[in-house]
Parts: C-alpha cells; structure tokens; sequence
C-alpha cells in the first residue's frame, strides 16, 4: 500500500507553486532570509517532474552559492513528484540592482496622519492605529516620517534595533505584528543629524526607496508636527490615500489643525478623518468621564473639515506609559476606553478607505529619483 501511495504521489505534477513554498522555507546563510522573499529565485519551470531555476546572486563567485544549491536542491527534492533538480547561477548586473531596489514599495493603502500642531499625540495615534489595523488582519507598515525627532521606535519598543541591511537594501524590523521603519535606527539617538534640506529629502527618499515593505495592505505614515518641508516633500513623494488628522480639544490647537487640513486639500489628498485626542479624562476612582479642555472639538473640526470624526481618545496616564514603554494601548490595554477608541478609529478608517476605493498603488511604486525637491 505505502508503495502504491508512493507510485501516485510520484505521478503527481509537480506546480511552480509548490516549488516557491519549498525554496520559501531556504535560507540565505548569510543573512538569514529566504531565497524567496530575498527575489533571488528567477526563471522557474516545473514540467513533468523536472524543476528549473536560476538563482540570482548579488557577487560572482561567492563561497556561499554551494550551501544555496545544497539546501535548495534537498527542499525541492522533498516535494512529490520532483525527479530532478537543474539549479544555475548568475550575478545581477550592476544596472539592475539600481532599478530594482526602486521598487520595494507595494502598499494598497498609504496614510499620512498629521496634525498643525507638535505634542497632540500623532505619533500615539498612529503606532496604536497601525498595531490595531494589523490584529484586524491586514498586512501593514508604519512609516516614521519624523527625522528631527523619531518617537516610532520607542513607542513601539525596537529602538537600538538594527534594520538589517542587505547590500543597499535594508530590511525593517516587525514590532507587534506589523513592519516598522524610522530614521530613528539608522542613525543613533546619541548623534542627532543636522538634516539640511537635500539631505533631508535624500533620507525621505531612502526610507521609502531602499526598504524592503514587502506587500502591504496599509503603510501609516506619521508626519511631524506642521506644515513644513518634510509634509510637502513625503505628501508629494507618496501616492497617499488620504490623511487623518489628530487634534486636542484646546481652542489653540484648533487653527492649527484646520490649516494643516487644508494643506491635504490643496494638494489633492482626501480627507479620511479626525481623531480627537486627550479628550476627557475618566476619574479611575468614581468612573466620571471629565472634559478638562473643553467639549466638541473634535465635532467641529469634522464639520468644518467636512470629514468624519474616527475617534474621541481619553486622557490616560496608560497611554503614556505605554508609549514610553514600547507597548502600546491597543496591545497593553484592549479593553480599556482609550484602547477601544483606538479599535474604533481604526475600524472606521479601514470602511473610509474601502468606501473611498483610492487605492494608493495596485503594483508596486516607481519612485521617480529626480523627483522636484520643494523648498
Ligand atoms: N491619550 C493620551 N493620554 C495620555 N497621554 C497621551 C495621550 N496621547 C498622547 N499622550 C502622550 O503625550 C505625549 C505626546 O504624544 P505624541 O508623541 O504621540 O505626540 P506627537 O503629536 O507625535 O508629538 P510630536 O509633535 O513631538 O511628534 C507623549 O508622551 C504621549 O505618550
Ligand atoms: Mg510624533
């Protein structure tokens, strides 16, 4: 019987799919990656038993391509039905690499979330919409588009993590499911960087050019406060879906994140909503919800910048702490009221965006290098 079983499973044909989910599970001994999700496997043919492929290295002559073959040749010899193996190897070109790490950005929906004014809790409200958008399911990244000042990798718990880098191609680290990259890892907190203004669009540039993303449903951007060169050159830069405001309930904030909204407008990108931040505080002794900036902010400026209020997230010393721990709210505290407020903007932009059907980029983005720098 287990010969006759043997005999079948050998007649089988053997599908290209098969042989990428075998050579998705071998790993570049260097870096540790997969062949697979490394885009070293090239010219793959699979017919009546005999797999073909070439795997592309990135310098001739590497001690590492006997390993390569070894492992990969064993992993699709272990697939039923595979009678041999034709493994080749070649170098890509120079040219090539250029061009091709021009294309790592694959993302459906991309995001800005902004505010007019520093300190209202952008950076919060996006590392919790993020991770909350991620335990929905979906495939997402968060970008950190704050070079003066990047709080992601705190806020997320990886700071003093290394992305990893693979020739110009750097991988970003994962942190509470989702993938995260910020200025903040490449360049040590200890050496703050005098970014001028070509510079600056130079690290723009590399952060959305040389990191492999890899396919994602949602990329969250947080910007820095204002409406300055840096919101310009990303909102210019990325195919954005739409953007998200966050204020506080302080009258001052108030113009602030009306002007910033109307920046978005100006440039062609759709409102998807507001997010009243720091908007009460409930008393953790009697349960009292207390608006201690006032009431109805959060109403006014969906009314004025005619696009839905996503959430009313309360003061909470757990937010804080959160942040300043690495852990955020939505995974340290789910059930608590500012964690659910965070679920329910997430949940409602995702029916925004859906609703809205502006996808940012169906294929992946060519990001133009001679791209105008605005000044
Ligand atoms: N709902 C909240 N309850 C309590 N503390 C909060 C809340 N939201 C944010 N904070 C805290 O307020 C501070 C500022 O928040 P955050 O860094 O997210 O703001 P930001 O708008 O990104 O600031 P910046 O303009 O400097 O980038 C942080 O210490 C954060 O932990
Ligand atoms: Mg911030």
């Amino acid at each position: 019987m287990k010969q006759l079983l043997k005999l079948l499973r050998s007649q089988e044909p053997v599908t290209v799919d098969q042989v990428v989910a075998a050579l998705s599970k071998v790993l570049e001994p260097e870096v540790n990656r997969d062949l697979i999700s490394l885009n070293m496997v090239h010219n793959l043919t699979a017919r009546q038993g005999v797999v073909s492929f070439t795997v592309r290295l990135r310098e001739a002559g590497t001690p590492l391509q006997v390993p390569i073959e070894r492992r990969a040749r064993k992993a699709v010899l272990a697939i039923p039905g595979v009678k041999d193996v034709k493994v080749s190897f070649e170098t890509t070109p120079r040219s090539q690499l250029r061009e091709t790490s021009r294309l790592q950005l694959d993302a459906k929906y991309i995001v800005a979330v902004a505010s007019g004014k520093g300190g209202v809790g952008k950076t919060t409200v996006a590392v919790n919409l993020a991770v909350a958008i991620g335990q929905l399911g979906h495939r997402v990244g968060l970008l950190d588009g704050d070079i003066h000042g990047p709080n992601v990798p705190l806020m997320t718990g990886i700071s003093g993590e290394e992305p990893f880098a693979f020739g110009d191609q750097i991988f970003p680290p994962q942190a509470h499911g989702i993938t995260v990259m910020s200025m903040g890892l490449l360049v040590p907190a200890e050496s703050p960087v005098i970014w001028r203004g070509p510079m600056m669009h130079q690290a723009i540039r590399q952060l959305l050019r040389d990191v492999m993303w890899g396919e994602l449903d949602y990329l969250i951007v947080d910007l820095p406060p204002g409406t300055g060169d840096v919101q310009l050159t990303l909102t210019q830069t990325l195919p954005l879906a739409g953007a998200i405001m966050v204020g506080t309930p302080q009258n001052l904030a108030f113009g602030d994140v009306l002007k910033g909204g109307e920046m978005f407008r100006q440039l062609g990108v759709p409102l998807l909503g507001v997010v009243e931040n720091m908007s009460f505080y409930v008393c953790p002794h009697c349960g009292q919800a207390e608006s201690i900036f006032g009431e109805g902010a959060g109403e006014q400026l969906s009314r004025r910048l005619k696009t839905p209020l996503l959430a009313r997230v309360p003061l909470d010393p757990a937010v804080r702490a959160g942040g300043d721990s690495g852990l955020p709210t939505v995974i340290a505290a789910p059930q608590s009221p500012a964690g659910q407020a965070f679920v329910e903007a997430a949940e409602r932009l995702i029916t925004a965006l859906d609703a809205s059907r502006r996808q940012s980029a169906r294929g992946s983005i060519l990001l133009n290098p001679d791209l105008p720098i605005v000044r």
